[in-house]
């Protein structure tokens, strides 16, 4: 069993009771604004078919699937706990017909799905846990049809000459990865590997809300974690949204 696995496996109840259905630190202070300004920004369109990869409790999956009464949605997460909280969610509105979850490693989406498969892959807040992010996507890029989407929602650290301020942000993204168990993805690293896979950029932008980081401050407050040394204001990253579409062309190769 891999670390982030036992720690999702560990840690979902807790997330449940702070964060509710939906794990991403980044957001306004209302879910449902998150989620829907997600649906807006991903152009997650009726009648789509979507892959979820990093689904958590599926609380943004059964979202959009409510919201959009013709959207088909695969999740996955690494987290047997997480399944099972997400197919609690499923039943409770009614959606198996349209929205499915498994346990899976995003490692190996292509192991799971077909080639040439998706209208858009979404990761929310959970790329940054791979141990490959340019494995996971090389695999979505498989797995997604020619002239079909990715979308990342994710943090990148801060760059900067200064050395003094550049250890402090990397004091505090190591805390990060040690504490929740990421392994914070490089911006430049991301896009090559976008570029790679067959990826051309459609945007890189910040999130447009105000971000309230009451819910995160609360979680870490209640269980006690500490990552930024006291000084939870300073910001060593800054939260990006990238969408990509998958070219007619990839690694070279004609489809
Ligand atoms: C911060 S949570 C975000 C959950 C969800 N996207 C949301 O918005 O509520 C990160 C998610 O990534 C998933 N994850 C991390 N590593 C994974 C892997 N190798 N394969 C599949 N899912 C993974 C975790 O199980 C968890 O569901």
């Amino acid at each position: 069993m891999s670390d982030v696995e036992k720690y999702y496996d560990e840690w979902t109840s807790r997330y449940l009771e702070v964060y509710g259905d939906v794990i991403q630190a980044y957001r306004p202070a209302e879910t449902e604004a998150l989620l829907d300004y997600t649906l807006e920004s991903a152009q997650i369109e009726d009648g789509m078919h979507i892959l979820d990869a990093g689904c958590g409790v599926c609380g943004p999956a059964v979202h959009f699937a409510r919201r959009l009464p013709h959207l088909r949605i695969e999740a996955v997460t690494i987290s047997q706990v997480q399944v099972e909280e997400g197919k609690k969610r499923i039943d409770k509105w009614g959606l198996h017909d349209r929205v499915h979850v498994r346990k899976g490693d995003y490692h190996h989406l292509d192991q799971y799905f077909p080639e040439n498969h998706f209208d858009l892959v979404v990761f929310l807040e959970a790329l940054g846990h791979a141990v490959n992010p340019s494995q996971v996507i090389e695999g979505a890029a498989r797995v997604v049809k020619s002239g079909g989407f990715i979308y990342i929602k994710d943090f990148f650290p801060l760059e900067t000459d200064d050395e003094h301020l550049q250890k402090r942000v990397d004091e505090v993204v190591g805390n990060i990865n040690d504490i929740y168990t990421y392994n914070t993805l490089d911006l430049h690293e991301t896009i090559t590997a976008l570029r790679k896979a067959g990826f051309l950029l459609v945007y890189i932008k910040r999130p447009g809300y105000e971000s309230d980081i009451n819910i995160r401050r609360n979680f870490e407050d209640k269980f006690g974690i500490d990552t930024h040394g006291g000084k939870p204001e300073f910001m060593p990253a800054e939260w990006l949204e990238i969408k990509c579409q998958k070219i007619w062309w990839n690694n070279g190769k004609e489809e």
